[in-house]
């Protein structure tokens, strides 16, 4: 059998395949690990973290909807430094690559978690949130205004020498404008979409079913726009792309490595089927071999060339 090689360099971030899980859907990694081979993964995006610990919003948070899912977590987590001392040692064993994903309520706040990250051991990147829907503060404030998620990406960017990636809000008008902003910031990557804004009612009690109201739409309903995301960003910027939304079998990703994205990150597939990634990059491997290519870049945007 052909060997393939299947590592991408997104940014800085060296992952040995492009599949990796997307953050709010797989903890650390370690909740997964007795249903997985954590190790296979290109990269776990670990759940986001802010500097001080969060109980996240009130119940009920979570909805189905037809082909996905509402959340309204709000960023529950124990804080940056329980994170760093009870989860991160826990994963050293593993041979895969952390990414934080980090949130704060100020712009010096993403800068102190970024400075703080750099140079913990297993921290391999950062995923900058400026796309949370589901907070008042901050979240998608930064998200959704060029010059605040500039400011934002050029604080942590000063404050590591860390990959940073920026994960985009789809509730804006120009995604292409957001991505050309903070790619002048100094983002060494980018990771889009994050949730779509919506919500739901329980129409026997006549009131909204989150008791946020709002919440982020997430699964394979979102895929259509996440990839026409990506289509445009990898037009607009010059590097590297991590796809997300609604990635649920092996076809959706190469969808969008043939969209421009470097890499891909599996989300609410997961909460069906934790084995979802590895049959994702099963599929992709099997893609490429039976369409005679030896190196996963050959096909990294290659439906754009073909327009
Ligand atoms: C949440 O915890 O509310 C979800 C995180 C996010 O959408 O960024």
């Amino acid at each position: 059998m052909t060997e393939l090689k299947m590592q991408v360099n997104l940014g800085g971030l060296l992952m040995k395949n492009p599949v990796a899980t997307a953050s709010g859907t797989y903890g650390f990694g370690l909740e997964y690990k007795d249903y997985i081979d954590i190790s296979q993964l290109g990269a776990i995006v670990g759940k986001g973290t802010t500097l001080l610990p969060k109980a996240g919003n009130a119940p009920p948070r979570m909805a189905e909807t037809p082909a996905g899912m509402l959340n309204s977590v709000g960023l529950e987590n124990p804080g940056l430094e329980a994170v760093i001392r009870d989860v991160l040692p826990k994963l050293r064993p593993y041979d895969v690559p952390l990414v934080m994903n980090i949130s704060g309520n100020t712009a010096e706040e993403y800068g102190e978690m970024a400075a703080r990250l750099t140079g913990v051991a297993g921290v391999a990147a950062l995923e900058v949130n400026i796309s949370c829907p589901n907070v008042k503060m901050g979240g998608l404030a930064f998200g959704t205004d060029p010059r605040a998620a500039a400011l934002v990406t050029e604080t942590v960017r000063k404050n590591t020498s860390l990959p940073v990636i920026v994960k985009l809000s789809p509730n804006v008008g120009d995604i292409a404008g957001i991505a050309k902003s903070v790619e002048a910031a100094g983002a060494t990557a980018i990771s889009l979409i994050n949730t779509i804004l919506g919500m739901a009612i329980d129409i026997r009690a006549q009131k909204p079913l989150l008791a946020n109201i709002m919440g982020g739409l997430s699964g394979p309903a979102v895929k259509p726009v996440a990839l026409r995301m990506v289509w445009q960003v990898a037009q607009a910027v010059k590097i590297p792309l991590m796809g997300i939304g609604g990635i649920s079998i092996w076809q959706d990703a190469v969808e969008f490595l043939l969209a421009g994205a470097s890499a891909v990150q599996v989300g609410t597939a997961n909460f069906v089927d934790p084995q979802t990634p590895l049959s994702v990059l099963r599929g992709i491997e099997d893609y490429l071999r039976e369409n005679g290519y030896s190196d996963i870049k050959q096909i990294i945007g290659l439906a754009r060339s073909a327009t």
